[in-house]
């Protein structure tokens, strides 16, 4: 599922309600017809990988960082000297690095897995920062995805393979997609468009063109200039 619209229209505050990082004053929010705030709150994070706008990394190892996504091998990461912790934990967190394109960044780095990021260590670009998010997310192998796209001007390489690794990430699970490039969720079963806090308009990429509002109107000035009919997606 897509969601576009305004910045500050109120996507990634929606999408924060459902892992319950916020919860909603009326009314509900529901995953298979269960009120969000009936599950164990631990048990239900643990369904979710979230990819957000800007990814959060704390000053630890690029492969605490990594490990953050999966409570056991986190604590496994953390709790024991590189030279005794199970091979396996260093193991998942490498292939979830190699799944997200994030291994071959993290290589070139002065300490590899090792080097400290944050406050007293390397800076990574937003691009880097959100290839480990993926790896972070992809680690939990979760039943639910909420990505929220990065604004941050990566070149369209580096897009190309961030969207390769987001469509990876998303295969065979319930996917929510915030997208800034409308590109992104084209594809999308439903594409939910906000204005103001509220849904304003609800369809397939087709469906919501020949509605000729506010989805319309931003992909076209985003296609620039470019045929609706050469861009559409079969029905
Ligand atoms: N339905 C709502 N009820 C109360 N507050 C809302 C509602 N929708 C949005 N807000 C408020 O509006 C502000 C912006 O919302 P949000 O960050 O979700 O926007 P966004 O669509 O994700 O924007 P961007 O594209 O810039 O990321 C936030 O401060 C949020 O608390
Ligand atoms: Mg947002």
């Amino acid at each position: 599922m897509g969601f576009a619209g305004p910045s500050g229209s109120g996507k990634s505050t929606l999408l924060k309600l459902i892992p319950r990082f916020y919860d909603v004053d009326t009314g509900s929010v529901r995953i298979d017809d269960h009120d969000v705030r009936g599950y164990d709150l631990r048990a239900l994070r643990d369904e979710f990988g979230i990819v957000e706008q800007d990814p959060y990394m704390f000053s630890g190892a690029v492969r605490e960082n990594i490990a953050y996504g999966d409570r056991e091998i986190f604590a496994e990461v953390t709790g024991e000297s590189p030279a005794e912790r199970p091979e396996t934990a260093d193991q998942q967190t490498v292939e979830a690095a190699q799944a997200s394109g994030a291994h071959e960044f993290i290589l070139e780095l002065p300490d590899g897995y090792e080097t400290q990021v944050g406050e007293r260590g390397v800076k990574l670009s937003g691009g880097q920062r959100q290839r480990l998010s993926v790896a972070r997310a992809l680690l939990n192998d979760p039943l639910i995805i909420i990505l929220d796209e990065a604004t941050s001007d990566v070149d369209t390489e580096t897009e190309e393979i961030i969207q390769a690794n987001i469509n990876r990430l998303c295969e065979d699970r319930t996917t929510f997609i915030i997208a800034r490039r409308l590109s992104t969720i084209r594809d999308a079963d439903q594409i939910i468009v906000m204005e103001d806090g509220e849904i304003t308009e609800t369809g397939t990429h087709t469906g919501l063109l020949a509605v000729n509002g506010l989805y319309a109107e931003l992909w076209d000035a985003q296609s620039d200039g470019e045929s609706r009919r050469d861009s559409g997606t079969p029905v």
